[in-house]
């Protein structure tokens, strides 16, 4: 890994890392000689992951767990405080975790509240508790917000979920430039957009991928300096998702109608859409 902010001893800060992406972010980092702090709510999940994570670490006091919701703001700063006296600070950051509550319009709004509020303002906190530290210690550090090709084509059926992930577009849009156009070079963000992964518990199925694969190639498209870095998966490939993506941008251009794609009367003009 040649971006400087995975050189070994370096400290990642890995939210939602008890399952999923996160958790195999975490055990690749462990495997590849970083300090790991596991971020999740305190459940067993998290307990069995961070003994996971310290069997693939050379040293047991390199990897440390801290119950945090990160819906939750003065978690977060405790979480900070916390990274900061056992390991002096963070080099990376993955604001990864992610509530899936309150599908359809009729969804619970408590749920599309709180979804909202794990979703994007624990990205928010996150990156605004852990940003002045990489900036005051002036090393190189990176910032991985996970959005989802959700908060990017808008499918039906998940408006809440949808919503969170194109403000956490929005958010880390905002954020790469601003480190970019401050000159802070060696500080990088982000935006990590799985495909279809397998995660939580649930089993494995043909043309999803693993989280390991989604790990892999974020650390690829780091290293090439890529800021969307967009993952396909055994069902959807890059160019199905190249149209879509452009599809859904030309729904402005060519004032179709919203989410064209899924209007039965556009339907035909997108499968013979050829970017
Ligand atoms: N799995 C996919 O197909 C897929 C696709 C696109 C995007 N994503 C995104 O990837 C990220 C990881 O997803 P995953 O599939 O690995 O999920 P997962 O459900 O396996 O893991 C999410 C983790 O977040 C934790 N979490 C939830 N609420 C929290 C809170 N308030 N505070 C702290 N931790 C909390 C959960 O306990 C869980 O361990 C999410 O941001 C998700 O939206 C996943």
């Amino acid at each position: 890994m040649t971006h400087p902010a995975f050189a070994e001893g370096n400290v990642a800060v890995i939210t939602g890392a008890a399952l999923g992406i996160g958790r195999a972010a975490a055990l690749h980092f462990a495997e590849m000689g970083l300090k790991v702090c596991l971020v999740d709510l305190p459940t067993d999940d998290l307990v069995t992951a961070t003994a996971e994570v310290i069997a693939k670490a050379d040293d047991a006091a390199n990897i440390i767990a801290v119950p945090t919701d990160v819906s939750d703001p003065d978690q977060i700063k405790k979480l900070e405080k916390a990274v900061r006296e056992k390991f002096g600070g963070a080099d990376i950051l993955l604001n990864n975790a992610a509530s899936r509550a309150g599908r359809g319009f009729d969804g619970d709004i408590e749920d599309w509240r709180h979804l909202v509020e794990v979703n994007l303002w624990g990205v928010i906190y996150g990156t605004r508790a852990f940003l002045p530290g990489m900036r005051d210690r002036g090393t190189p550090a990176v910032i991985v917000n996970t959005g989802s090709k959700q908060g990017i084509t808008n499918p039906p059926g998940h408006p809440v979920y949808n919503l969170s992930k194109a403000a956490v577009k929005s958010f880390t849009e905002s954020l790469a430039h601003e480190l970019r156009s401050t000159g802070e070079e060696n500080m990088t963000a982000h935006l990590l957009i799985p495909g279809w992964t397998t995660t939580g518990k649930n089993e494995h199925r043909p043309g999803a991928w693993l989280p390991e694969q989604v790990i892999e190639r974020m650390l690829q498209g780091i290293e090439a300096g890529s800021f969307y870095i967009v993952c396909p998966d055994d069902e959807v490939s890059e160019e199905e998702d190249r149209r879509r993506i452009l599809w859904g941008a030309a729904d402005i251009t060519e004032d179709r109608p919203a989410l064209s794609r899924w209007d039965p009367t556009v339907e035909h003009a997108y499968h013979a859409f050829k970017p």
